[in-house]
């Protein structure tokens, strides 16, 4: 939740993805963190917060040094092609909403990480030593012996560890052990879900060691503003975006206000990263801590995390070019729970599809604008109270928001949906096809259309930040749009509100929201993951 704010100005959110590896193009494993955190970003805005949503590509390191080199082209280059041909156009390709992107080969990052590190030195939180240990490049991470598999093996790329001794710079640590115990201590919401909490506090009671923060072996990097010898650790670098997005290093009234972050959202592979060290570089800065690292699933293909390095990669346009981009977001997060695993099949997302959002959501907006047409003239009826209607609108609203406020993207989704389920029963039990044949009963047949109508603006508020591009055209196609305004500025916290849509209102049928798609004969040559 963001802070309660005293002043009129309204609460600030501030909502952060991982900033992805350009060594490879995007798969749909990082495009379900940008989604989840764009319907966040949609539903925070529609509660009339000011958000800010940070997303962006992680440049330096190993990984990327050694694909650009194996390309033949430089680093920078490679980061370049990639950024503009593969990492931005994925934002639109899943219409995210993001404020900002952020590379960490632009100069206010490496700045900005500049500036941090030799606060750290001068606070003597930095010394020089000797590195000797297990190193995974595909992970970019110095690992303890514990965490390898048998055979000395990287538990989650399933590749051979590399065995790295230089001379660098280490960051204290251990000096933070207590503090951040206290810090999770008082604050059991500031890593989430409680499995993630719990691993982590668990791995801090283990006593932390002090790491490594800068390498010698890489050319490719931030170089360490007191020793040109060495560059940031990749890590200790990219961690960083998160502060020099808002100002750190470079604008520091912008920082102030920004800083913190309200929630970052993490795959479970870099929770330690970001619940730990992050969180010991800031309290050794002196810096606020984020509110919360809320750490998500894998989506898995033959029960392993889905990777283009295991050619298990299935790019975001080959499901948005076949059911649309509102169905991508839609599909991953109402099918898994948000911080659990789950399994991506063509056969439970075409199914779905059809059933979900076509037969329930686009079906019964079809049904409603085409009756106001034929039975009104596409003239909204004057509104009336429904108590029912009503009543499964306000639980459905408020159920939602509740769900919002612990990540709970799934139950959030699961409650607009119940609504919508409850309204297309009222058509069904109310037959308004049958009172349209009875003169007698055009006061009925009026009621039944308006408060479908007004159902369906109700739905598009609270569906919109999930699919907001049928919401829109249901918007408009319900006079909603010349009415009240954009969908986008409609709140999700006056939703439940009834007779908003006023009486006169121009209702036009559309084109379904969701039409029928071709079956998938040409699955089979897609990579297809088992469902589950
Ligand atoms: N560059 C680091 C993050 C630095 S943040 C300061 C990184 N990049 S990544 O490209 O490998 O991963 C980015 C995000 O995508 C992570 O949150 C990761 O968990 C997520 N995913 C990558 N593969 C995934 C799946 N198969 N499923 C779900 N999320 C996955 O780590």
């Amino acid at each position: 939740m963001p802070s309660a704010d005293s002043s009129d100005e309204p609460a600030s959110f501030f909502l952060t993805t991982p900033i992805y590896y350009v060594n490879d193009a995007p798969h749909i494993g990082h495009a379900y963190t940008t989604v989840a955190g764009d319907v966040l970003t949609r539903w925070h805005r529609q509660r009339g917060e000011r958000v800010h949503f940070l997303t962006g590509t992680d440049e330096h390191g190993t990984k990327v040094e050694r694909t650009a080199q194996a390309a033949g082209v430089s680093p920078q280059e490679w980061c370049d092609r990639l950024v503009e041909d593969s990492w931005k156009p994925v934002l639109r390709t899943v219409d995210a909403a993001n404020d900002d992107f952020i590379r960490t080969t632009e100069p206010r990052h490496e700045k900005g990480v500049q500036r941090f590190w030799e606060v750290l030195r001068e606070a003597g939180h930095c010394y020089a030593s000797t590195y000797e240990g297990p190193y995974c490049v595909g992970c970019e991470e110095f690992k303890l012996p514990g965490d390898l598999l048998e055979g000395g093996l990287c538990p989650v790329h399933g590749t051979p560890v590399e065995m790295l001794s230089e001379e660098n710079w280490f960051f204290r640590l251990s000096a933070f052990s207590e503090a951040l115990l206290a810090h999770y201590e008082a604050n059991p919401t500031a890593v989430q879900p409680e499995s993630a909490y719990n691993e982590v506090v668990s791995f801090i009671k283990q006593g932390l060691q002090d790491i490594s923060m800068s390498r010698s072996s890489v050319a490719w990097g931030v170089p360490l503003p007191w020793d040109a010898s060495q560059v940031v650790y990749v890590w200790f670098d990219a961690l960083l975006n998160y502060a020099t997005a808002v100002g750190f290093g470079t604008d520091d009234e912008r920082f102030a206000q920004t800083w913190p972050a309200d929630v970052h959202l993490v795959g479970k592979d870099i929770l330690r990263f970001h619940a730990i060290y992050w969180p010991a570089m800031l309290l050794a800065a002196g810096l606020p801590l984020p509110r919360q690292v809320f750490a998500h699933g894998w989506l898995l293909v033959g029960g392993e995390k889905m990777s283009k390095t295991k050619l298990t990669g299935i790019a975001p346009s080959a499901i948005v070019d076949h059911f649309g981009s509102d169905a991508f977001r839609y599909y991953f997060l109402r099918a898994i729970p948000f911080g659990s695993d789950g399994s991506f099949s063509w056969e439970d997302m075409s199914a779905r599809y059809k059933s979900e959002l076509a037969d329930q959501f686009g079906n019964l907006a079809s049904r409603l604008t085409s009756m106001v047409e034929r039975y009104r003239d596409g003239v909204l009826p004057a509104p009336v109270p429904n108590e029912q209607l009503s009543a499964a609108l306000q639980q459905a609203a408020s159920d939602a928001d509740t769900a919002i406020d612990v990540l709970d993207l799934q139950s959030a989704i699961n409650a607009a949906m119940g609504f919508v389920r409850t309204v297309n029963n009222y058509v069904t039990e109310t037959e308004p096809w049958k009172l349209a044949k009875d003169e007698a009963r055009a006061g009925d047949l009026d009621a039944v259309l308006y408060c479908t109508a007004e159902s369906l603006r109700a739905a598009a508020v609270l569906l919109n930040p999930v699919i907001p591009k049928a919401c829109s055209v249901l918007w408009s196609s319900l006079g909603a749009e010349a009415q009240l305004g954009p969908i986008s500025e409609q709140r999700v916290d006056q939703v439940a509100r009834w007779g908003q849509l006023p009486a006169g209102a121009r209702v036009t049928k559309s084109d379904p929201l969701f039409p029928r798609l071709d079956e998938l004969s040409d699955a089979g040559g897609r990579e297809t993951a088992p469902g589950g």
